[in-house]
């Protein structure tokens, strides 16, 4: 049986350690268990379109075709606890707000997206914990998300169980590796273990909140707001809310900032005031592996060695596609997509 070695244990190592196992390979993860690990931070949003910007056709269509692997992953894992809500409702507040949005439903719409524009009425009938400031925005039927921090203890019990080997440790050279073949899934390290990679990291904060006795109960949709142009998503969990996120490019510092935390505060009690009564657990930072076109970076890196890296803002969305085309690219498939190839900044 021939040996793949992956480095990285975080929400992409762990689907493609799945996927590999189940087609055969013997597979190790060697994982340094960094405190900056993005899967863990993130909300767990399967972004389409909260993460196409307006225009981004070649993303959008990735996009696509990553949330279509979704449904025979969800099986695969057997746990259906994993979602976290099945559409997304936008919601935007001053009228720059409702324009940006507009156009973004329209080419969302002339794309094959569901969406369905909503008054600020109509937002608040499906989610009424939502702001009576909220003036217009859509629903994104097909934009679900999962609780990431289940998501990653379900595929750690399932690639277990599959016999995938995990050694805890940094690994610094990727020629110390004893494995016929190495997959490299290390986010914002990859740049590091593999030079002239071009990934950076991205710092992101995130919240976590609390639902407390007497106050309205989490949404059941994903909520994204557009407030006076700055963007913010809630996301339901069974016992409250994740808030985020901040992002600053090239960041790479793990602390969250009191700024970042009150910008963050004070646009989803705009969006949602009831959060005002919520809990405040716990505030994060992580790195978000991003790239010069936010495009993930996923093949051949030379006769040994493989990327499946660089997922920017959206590796929970893209997790189940990538651990699809790295088990086709190791079985020896050509693949036909040129935007995610590692050859295309050269
Ligand atoms: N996927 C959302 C974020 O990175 O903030």
């Amino acid at each position: 049986m021939k040996t793949l070695g992956i480095v990285g244990g975080g929400v992409i190592g762990l689907s493609c350690a799945l996927r590999a196992a189940e087609s055969g390979w013997q597979v190790t993860i060697h994982d340094p268990v960094r405190a900056d690990a993005a899967s863990a931070v993130a909300a767990g949003m399967l972004g389409i379109a909260g993460e196409s910007r307006t225009g981004e056709d070649t993303y959008l269509a990735f996009a696509e075709r990553a949330m279509a692997r979704w449904p025979a992953f969800l099986e695969r894992l057997a746990d259906p606890g994993v979602i976290a809500a099945r559409a997304s409702v936008m919601a935007g507040v001053d009228s720059a707000d409702v324009g940006e949005l507009t156009m973004a439903a329209d080419w969302l719409g002339e794309r094959g997206h569901p969406v369905q524009s909503l008054t600020g009425k109509e937002i608040r009938e499906l989610e009424p914990a939502v702001s009576t400031r909220v003036r217009r925005g859509f629903l994104a039927g097909r934009e679900m998300a999962v609780d990431n921090r289940r998501l990653l203890a379900v595929l750690t019990d399932a690639v277990a169980e599959v016999g995938v080997r995990r050694v805890e440790g940094e690994i610094i050279d990727l020629d110390s590796l004893p494995d016929d073949q190495v997959l490299l899934t290390a986010g914002v390290a990859s740049a590091k273990l593999w030079p002239g990679l071009p990934v950076y990291p991205s710092k992101g904060e995130v919240l976590r909140l609390g639902w407390a006795r007497g106050a309205l109960a989490p949404p059941k949709h994903v909520v994204r707001g557009l407030i006076n142009g700055r963007a913010v998503y809630i996301v339901p969990r069974s016992d409250g809310v994740v808030v985020g996120a901040t992002q600053y490019d090239g960041d790479a510092d793990l602390q969250p900032v009191v700024g970042g935390v009150a910008d963050l505060l004070a646009d989803a009690i705009e969006l949602m005031p009831s959060l005002r009564e919520y809990r405040l657990l716990s505030a994060d930072a992580g790195l978000r592996p991003l790239t010069p076109d936010g495009l993930p970076i996923i093949g051949r890196l030379d006769n040994r060695t493989w990327a499946a890296t660089g997922h920017g803002r959206n590796g929970i969305l893209m997790c189940a596609i990538t651990a699809d085309l790295v088990a086709d690219m190791l079985a020896g498939y050509s693949i036909d997509e040129p935007a995610i190839d590692p050859g295309r900044f050269s």
